[in-house]
C-alpha cells in the first residue's frame, strides 16, 4: 500500500507513534540493542516522509521516555549520541520538506550537546509550515501532569487562577503536549498493547492501532495501513451511530 491509495479527505491531523521493538529486532539478528536503534532511523525517515506526503499536520514520535533513563548506561549514552547525529543529519531534509521540529519532555535532563543540537534544529526549522514534527524526549505523561499540577498550584496561590474556574482548556494550557491538537491516531509497533506513559490526557479519544512489526522494519506501507484502518472506524465521541448519520442531532 502506498500514499497514493489513501483517501486524502480523511487524514488524521495529528498522528502519534510509539516506536518500539528496536532491541528485539537486534536480538533476532544476534546484534547489540544499539544496532537496533541505529536501524530504527530509516523507519523514522519513512514515517516522516509518508506523513508529509499525506498532509498530516502534526506527527509526534515517542523517542525516549522518562523511564528509559533506567536502561543500561551504555545504551542510554549510545541513544543520546545517535540522537545528536540524527538531528544534525536530518535538519537539511526538514528544511527541504518545510517541516518544523518541536520537542516535548524534560528536555533539560538531556546531555548538554544533545539539548543544544535539539534547540538549534528547533530554531532553524521554526519558520517551516507544511508539518510539525514533535519529538517526545525524556517524556512521560505522568511527569508532564505532575509538572502541570505544580505550575497550576503556583498560579492559584498567586491569584492568577481561581479554584472552581479551572476548565479543560486551563489544564491543556499547562501541558506542553497540548500546544498541538490531540492525536486522532496512535500507532504502536512491536506487538505490545500498552501506552507506556505516553500522552495519557491527549489520547482520551484517539484511535489506537497496534502492529506486530518491530520498529526497524516499519515502512511507509505499514504507516498507510494504519491510516486505512483508522479511516474504516466510526468515531462516535459518546454519541450513537444514528446521531452521526443525522449530524444535526
Ligand atoms: C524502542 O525500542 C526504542 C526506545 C524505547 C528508545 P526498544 O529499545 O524498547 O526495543 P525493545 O522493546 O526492547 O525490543
Ligand atoms: C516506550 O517503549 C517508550 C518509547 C518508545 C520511547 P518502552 O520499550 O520503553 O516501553 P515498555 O517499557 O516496554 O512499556
Ligand atoms: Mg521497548
Amino acid at each position: 500500500m502506498n500514499t497514493a491509495e489513501i483517501d486524502k479527505t480523511r487524514i488524521p491531523e495529528h498522528i502519534a507513534v510509539i516506536m518500539d521493538g528496536n532491541g528485539r529486532w537486534a536480538k533476532q539478528k544476534g546484534k547489540s540493542r544499539l544496532f537496533g536503534h541505529k536501524n530504527g532511523v530509516r523507519a523514522v525517515r519513512e514515517t516522516i516522509e509518508a506523513a508529509a506526503e499525506l498532509g498530516v499536520k502534526y506527527l509526534t514520535l515517542y523517542a525516549f521516555s522518562t523511564e528509559n533513563w533506567n536502561r543500561p548506561k551504555a545504551e542510554v549514552s549510545g541513544l543520546m549520541e545517535l540522537l545528536v547525529i540524527t538531528i544534525n543529519k536530518e535538519i537539511k531534509t526538514l528544511m527541504e520538506n518545510n517541516i518544523a521540529l518541536k520537542a516535548i519532555g524534560d528536555l533539560h535532563s538531556l546531555p548538554e550537546r544533545c539539548y543544544k543540537e535539539l534547540m538549534r534544529a528547533i530554531r532553524e526549522t521554526a519558520g517551516n509550515s507544511k508539518m510539525t514534527l514533535i519529538l517526545a524526549l525524556s517524556y512521560s505523561s505522568k511527569w508532564e501532569l505532575v509538572n502541570a499540577a505544580n505550575n497550576l498550584a503556583r498560579d492559584v496561590k498567586s491569584g492568577k487562577v481561581i479554584p472552581g474556574e479551572i476548565t479543560e482548556d486551563t489544564i491543556n494550557s499547562y501541558l506542553p503536549a497540548s500546544a498541538f491538537p490531540d492525536p486522532e491516531l496512535l500507532i504502536r509497533t512491536s506487538g505490545e498493547h500498552r501506552i507506556s506513559n505516553f500522552l495519557l490526557w491527549q489520547i482520551a479519544y484517539a484511535e489506537l492501532y497496534f502492529t506486530d512489526k518491530l520498529w526497524p522494519d516499519f515502512r511507509k506501507d505499514d504507516f498507510c495501513h494504519a491510516i486505512a484502518d483508522y479511516q474504516k472506524r466510526e468515531r462516535r465521541f459518546g454519541k450513537t451511530s444514528e446521531q452521526l448519520v443525522n449530524s444535526e442531532n
